[in-house]
């Protein structure tokens, strides 16, 4: 047995889990008073290794948004310096730089919460023109490449001369345990599933497909990260090895290769610090961090005919091949501007989270149907990333959406939560369809009721949770799969996230906006769902509105370079 599958494990991550929710009687454990000056710096970087500048040649592309999910209409762009670039400048890189009085900051393609940017990226580059093999980390300051380790020629290049591209992903957790405290942890892993969301996009802009490599373990990972190295990290903040993908237009029937066997000749730099005063320690993050290390396990066989069943288990009449139908026409009120026809390279990086959202206007129906239908598992983008069963569901807070009850609503993912929904929630609940619902989206009443200052209270009672036209919340299939494979504790995030970073971007193309909520009362939400035990627990939470943008705040082009 894995030291990571004993029960002992189990209990810690479940009492981890139980001492970070907020509770309307107190918030998670955190730190007590912040000192804005003293934010760990958001960029890491490697003292000592030698970088090079990514072009950024974005603003070339002009694919639409709604072609990303026709891929058929992307032709593959070949694997190079240049492509790469591209690739990093539509997901991790800045977007913007922000100012507001004497105040500076950055903003990039992914969200994080509170902007504090956890996640970093390694770029592990084999034969790829213009890129000695290698791992490379990718500092978003200046989109830069910095070599950490340069690979030696094995037995296989010399048989096997292909193009690999792979990108590992890790967290700097003080970064938000600085201001967060104990729940941090979680936020962390959110950010791991948006920054997910986010190369996949990005990757389909390049007609690529990207492949999560499930089998690789976290200590492996570390390893081939370099993120286990005691003497690069003397002194600096650790990272936490979380996940790898390989990136390439490789064709989804064909499962891109495992990372090849390489030697690691020589590794460059030196972590910088980014918190030179840390004012308090969170040592449960780090035992928590350790339980949900995953074991090496067999890959999942991702397959086509997977996720179609998928599809079609949710209904017998709509087969999942068939794309979103024609929605019925209905009131729409007021008409936004839409811009799904908008470059996607312009629209992943306009992405933004509302601060403040317009009560006075109504989502119009067949934008909040695409919504939802947007975050259903199929096989295109973006659940084609995702090899895992769907373990997250919706729970709508409906406020203000043209044609539809304000009220509580379901929108199982998976057929067979909604029977488990069903019979853990409150027994009263309705489930029934609403009539103007196109017959494939599985959207269920569950009660007709003004639910503004419920989704607010329950939202730490921030405002956004209750002006927008719905906010909701994301339940986990919890005890089961945790008791099945505790490391998926991680996984569970990750989904939410990448369900989040759906929501952000459809909602763009909608011409709303979305905003990820962390903060919430996880247990209030639960009771009000007659949620009791462990079967299910909300993960994360999002809102959806026509955002109300702040004049005050000013907008830079992310790179001196760059026209935006
Ligand atoms: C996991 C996560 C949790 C978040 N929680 C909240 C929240 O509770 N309240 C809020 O106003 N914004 C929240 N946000 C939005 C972030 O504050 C926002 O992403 C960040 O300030 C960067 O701005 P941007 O999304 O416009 O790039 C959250 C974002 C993420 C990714």
């Amino acid at each position: 047995m894995n030291l990571n599958d004993t029960p002992n494990t189990l209990a810690q991550i479940l009492a981890y889990h139980e001492r970070t929710k907020h509770r309307l009687e107190r918030y998670a454990a955190g730190p007590e008073a912040l000192d804005w000056d003293a934010q760990p710096n958001p960029f890491r970087e490697f003292l000592g290794a030698g970088k090079t500048a990514l072009p950024l040649a974005a603003d070339t592309l002009t694919t639409p948004f709604d072609a990303l999910h026709q891929p058929a209409t992307i032709a593959p762009y070949p694997i190079d310096l240049h492509a790469i670039g591209i690739l990093l400048e539509l997901s991790l890189a800045i977007s913007a730089w922000k100012e507001y009085g004497p105040d500076r900051w950055a903003v990039r393609c992914n969200p994080s919460s509170g902007n504090l940017h956890p996640t970093e990226a390694y770029v592990i580059g084999r034969h790829i023109p213009g890129l000695a093999n290698g791992v490379y980390h990718y500092l978003s300051l200046d989109h830069s490449l910095a070599l950490r380790c340069r690979h030696a020629p094995s037995a296989d290049d010399v048989t096997d001369t292909s193009t690999g591209l792979y990108i590992g992903l890790s967290s700097v957790a003080w970064r938000e345990a600085w201001k967060y405290g104990e729940r941090a942890f979680r936020y962390c892993q959110h950010d791991v599933g948006h920054a997910l969301g986010a190369l996949r996009y990005a990757a389909a802009v390049l007609g690529w497909q990207v492949h999560v490599h499930e089998e690789i373990s976290s200590q492996e990972l570390a390893y081939v990260l370099g993120v286990d190295r005691d003497n690069d990290y003397a002194n600096a903040e650790r990272e936490e090895a979380e996940l790898l993908v390989s990136i390439g237009p490789a064709s989804k029937n064909n499962l891109p290769p495992a990372l090849p066997p390489f030697i690691a000749r020589e590794w460059f730099g030196q972590a910088n610090r980014l918190d030179p005063h840390p004012m308090y320690r969170w040592p449960v993050i780090d035992e928590v961090a350790t339980a949900t290390r995953k074991p090496g396990t067999l890959p999942m066989q991702w397959t086509a005919e997977r996720a179609a069943e998928r599809v079609a288990e949710q209904s017998a009449s709509e087969p999942s091949s068939t794309p979103l139908p024609p929605l019925p026409a209905l009131p729409s009120l007021p008409s936004l501007p839409r811009a799904k026809h908008l470059p996607a390279a312009t629209l992943l990086r306009q992405r933004r989270s509302a601060q403040h959202f317009d009560r006075a206007q109504t989502l119009d129906t067949a934008s909040f149907y695409r919504l939802l239908d947007a975050v259903l598992p199929r096989d295109t983008l973006p659940w084609d990333v995702w090899s895992f069963e769907p373990r997250l569901h919706l729970i709508l807070f409906v406020h203000r959406v043209a044609g539809l009850a304000p009220g509580i609503y379901a929108l199982p993912r998976d057929a067979a939560a909604k029977e488990n929904l069903r019979q853990a929630m409150q027994q009263d609940f309705a489930w029934t369809k609403p009539a103007n619902c196109p017959s494939h989206l599985p959207l269920y009443c569950l009660i007709e009721a003004p639910v503004s200052k419920i989704a607010r209270s329950i939202g730490c009672h921030q405002a956004i949770a209750a002006d927008g036209a719905f906010s909701l919340a994301m339940l986990a299939e919890f005890e089961p799969t945790l008791t099945a494979a505790p490391w998926r504790y991680r996984q569970l995030f990750w989904e939410a996230g990448l369900i989040g970073q759906v929501l952000y971007l459809e909602a763009e193309a909608a011409g709303v906006r979305g905003t990820g909520i962390g903060c919430y009362f996880d247990d209030a939400c639960h009771e009000l769902l007659g949620l009791t035990g462990k079967s299910f627990q909300s993960l994360y939470h999002f809102t959806v509105g026509s955002p109300l943008l702040d004049e005050r705040i000013s907008s830079h082009p992310a790179y001196p370079a760059s026209p935006r």
